[in-house]
């Protein structure tokens, strides 16, 4: 009996102007949903499922989390990338995946480009 050989699969998302700063657009894969993410500026793919209890990272927005103010203010941003998780607001590193937390902990992430207007995601077939 052969052994499987995963491959993987060019998607087309949408085109650019789709997916605006600090916005998002889901995508349906048969293990489960991959949400691409605009922030400063760059692009990021990730399975829209939370590596500690499975929660969806993406819903109507991407949370942010807090950032460097003054004393006693709070301020909420995407400072480097990171983003908060709705369930139990762990932090993620968008950049390499990594749970602030816990760095053994990571987003899966997937290859994506942006050319010719349109957002296209590398995923496994
Ligand atoms: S499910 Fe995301 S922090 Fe717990």
């Amino acid at each position: 009996m052969g052994e499987r050989v995963s491959t993987m699969a060019l998607r087309e998302v949408c085109s650019s102007e789709e997916i605006a700063e600090g916005q998002h657009k889901l995508i349906n894969h048969y293990k489960g949903e991959i949400g691409v993410v605009r922030y400063n500026g760059r692009l990021v793919a990730i399975r829209n499922r939370c590596p500690h209890a499975g929660a969806q990272l993406l819903l109507k927005a991407v949370r942010p989390t807090t950032v460097a103010a003054c004393p006693h203010q709070i301020e909420l941003g995407y400072q480097d990338g990171v983003f908060t998780c709705p369930w139990h607001h762990w932090e993620f590193d968008l950049r390499d995946g990594s749970c602030l937390a816990d760095p053994r902990l990571k987003l899966e992430k997937f290859p994506v480009q942006e050319t010719d207007g349109k957002i296209v995601v590398e995923i496994p077939d």
